[in-house]
Formats: structure tokens, sequence, C-alpha cells
């Protein structure tokens, strides 16, 4: 499938979830091209007139978000997001449970999905896959003190480690100052809920990209039309 291919499953899939937006909800903006067509789409109601405040993931997703006259609050303002939409990874079939942050944003839309009532991923088919672990790496957010002895310390559940690096071939900064490292794994994960509760307990992991019993909705676009997942 080609690119524009895609996207225009992205975007069926992320006006889709942006239908659940009613008026004065507090919306979590995701981050990502998927996300970026929801934030696209929610600007559009907003010129039509329904009133809602977004809390974006991401310093991007911010400034697309202001850019597209999106009015945005903070959890200064917020401490309870009535739903976000965001894009993700790999969605497990059947557990819902997710891949995020091979955008670099899941500290942020992690600590945004938790602070949600309701998590709507929107995907392409590509993205939905029997087993997590597939296609995708899982990214670790880390902090970048002693990122050699925290990637060693990974290497005990992952075939493959490796520090996340920019275009340019430097390192990978996130919005919080933190460095990645992306956990490659010989085959799909058996039990990626005990996977995610041994990586947090490694001294200098921040968080890592498995959202588990996250979503609440997840939307399919695979052609033949958009479907939810609950
Ligand atoms: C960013 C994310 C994104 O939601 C995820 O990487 C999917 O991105 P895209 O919609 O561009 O495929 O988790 O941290």
């Amino acid at each position: 499938m080609n690119d524009a291919d895609r996207n225009a499953l992205k975007r069926e899939a992320a006006e889709a979830a942006v239908e659940l937006v009613e008026d004065g909800m507090i919306v979590g903006l995701g981050t990502g091209s998927t996300a970026a067509f929801a934030v696209e789409a929610l600007a559009r109601r907003h010129r039509q007139g329904l009133r809602f405040v977004g809390i974006p993931t991401s310093e991007r997703t911010a400034a697309q978000a202001k850019a597209a006259g999106i009015p945005l609050s903070s959890f200064a303002e917020h401490r309870q997001i009535d739903l976000t939409i965001d894009g993700a990874d790999e969605v497990e079939r059947g557990t819902l449970n997710l891949i995020k942050g091979l955008g670099g944003a899941l500290l942020r839309e992690k600590i945004v999905a938790n602070a949600s009532r309701r998590l709507a991923i929107v995907v392409d088919g590509v993205k939905l896959v029997d087993r997590l672990g597939t296609h995708a790496p899982v990214p670790v957010e880390v902090v970048a003190f002693g990122l050699e002895v925290t990637q060693a310390a990974l290497k005990v559940f992952a075939a493959e480690v490796r520090p996340r690096l920019t275009p340019a071939g430097d390192l990978f900064v996130t919005d919080g100052g933190n460095r990645i490292l992306d956990c490659h794994f010989a085959g799909p994960m058996a039990d990626p809920a005990r996977l995610e509760d041994r990586i947090r307990r490694v001294v200098g992991v921040v968080e890592s990209g498995l959202f588990i019993g996250r979503a609440d909705p997840v939307f399919v676009a695979d052609g033949q039309g958009v479907h939810r997942l609950d």
C-alpha cells in the first residue's frame, strides 16, 4: 500500500473517532501522523461551533493545534480529560493492548492516557496484529544519565536494544529531555503486561511504550470501512 492510500485510511479512522467528541469536553490530543488527522478534523469541528479544549501530548501537536485555532489547556487547569484521541504502532486483536511511541511522545501520551476517562485509538489496518511485537519494537524512555547501563539492563528482556537516533545521527531527545531505547524482540510477546511491569522496574527507565488495558475503543480503517473494536 502506498503512502497516499495509507494516509486516506488514517484520516478515515481519525474522523470516526472525532465523532465521539461532545460539546464542553476536555480532549487529549495525540501525536503522530494519524493523530494529526484527528487534530485537523477537530479544528474543523471547532470552526463549526463545537466547544472543547485540547491538552496536547507533544510540542509538535501543541504547535499544530495552536496554528489550527484549537483552544489549548493543561493539567494546571484540568486534572481529568474526557477523551483522548491518539495513534498507535501496534494494536493487539482481542486484548487491544498497544505499542506506542515510535513518534517519540510515549511519556506524555501515557500521562495523558492515564488522566483520560477514555482513550480512543486510531489506526490503519496494517497496525492490527495477533500478538504485540510483530512489526514494532517497544520504545522505552530513559533518563540520559547512565544510558549505557540502562541499555545493558534492558538487554535481559530484549533481543536487541538500540538507542534512538535522529536522521542526523544524534541521540533523539524527547520533549521531556530524555532518551529512547528501542527494544526489539525475537518474536511476538507472550505476556506484554508482565513485560511492562519488568521494564518499569529497571533503574533509569521513565516509561515504556506498552499500553496495557487502556484503549477504549479502537478505530481501524482497512479499505473495507472503519471498524470499531471495544
Ligand atoms: C507517538 C505515537 C504515535 O501515535 C504512533 O507512533 C503512531 O504514529 P503514526 O500515526 O504516525 O503511525 O505513539 O509517540
